[in-house]
């Protein structure tokens, strides 16, 4: 299996709930992977390019947009060309807002502007992972291998 990183920011853990969710999958597959949380690890955009495939998670803030965190991070992907790489988006966000989810929205759309070949499906949680949710953060991996097998 190629190279992987699972790459999120969480303030309050839901964000971080379905990274653990998603790490399990990857676990229980016996593949390996990275993992960089933004606020702890340094993150810079170009470093993704060290690798094939990229699952980013993010929540939410003010308005639907990026937390702060990741905009340093969002900008830097402008400059990236990311033809051949696998990219997925999963994010926690509250249905009580008009952008539910919308950071998970506008980092896919950057993802896919510079070449990023995408997992169709985008997870988008209500606060923390119960039930279907996390049978769809599965799915999500499931996808996931399933393209970077074909890809790259
Ligand atoms: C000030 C503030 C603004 C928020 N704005 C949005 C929003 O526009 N859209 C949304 O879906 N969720 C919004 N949320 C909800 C968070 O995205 C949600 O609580 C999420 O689960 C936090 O993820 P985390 O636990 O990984 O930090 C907002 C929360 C706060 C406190």
């Amino acid at each position: 299996m190629s190279n992987i990183l699972v790459l999120y920011a969480s303030v309050s853990g839901n964000t971080e709930m379905i990274a653990r969710i998603i790490i399990d999958s990857f676990k229980e597959k016996n593949i390996e992977f990275d993992v960089k949380v933004f606020d702890e690890d340094p993150i810079k955009a170009k470093d993704i390019l060290e690798y094939d495939a990229i699952l980013m998670g993010l929540y939410t803030w003010t308005d639907g947009e990026l937390p702060f965190e990741v905009e340093d991070f969002y900008d830097g992907v402008s400059d990236l060309d990311l033809t051949g790489k696998v990219c997925g988006v999963f994010g926690s966000g509250d249905q009580f807002y008009d952008h539910f989810c919308g950071a998970v929205d506008i980092m896919y759309e950057q993802f896919e502007e510079v070449g990023a070949t995408m997992i169709a499906h985008k997870v988008k949680v209500d606060m923390d992972p119960e039930g279907e949710e996390i049978m769809e953060c599965q799915r999500l991996v499931e996808e996931f291998c399933e393209l970077v097998g074909e890809i790259v």
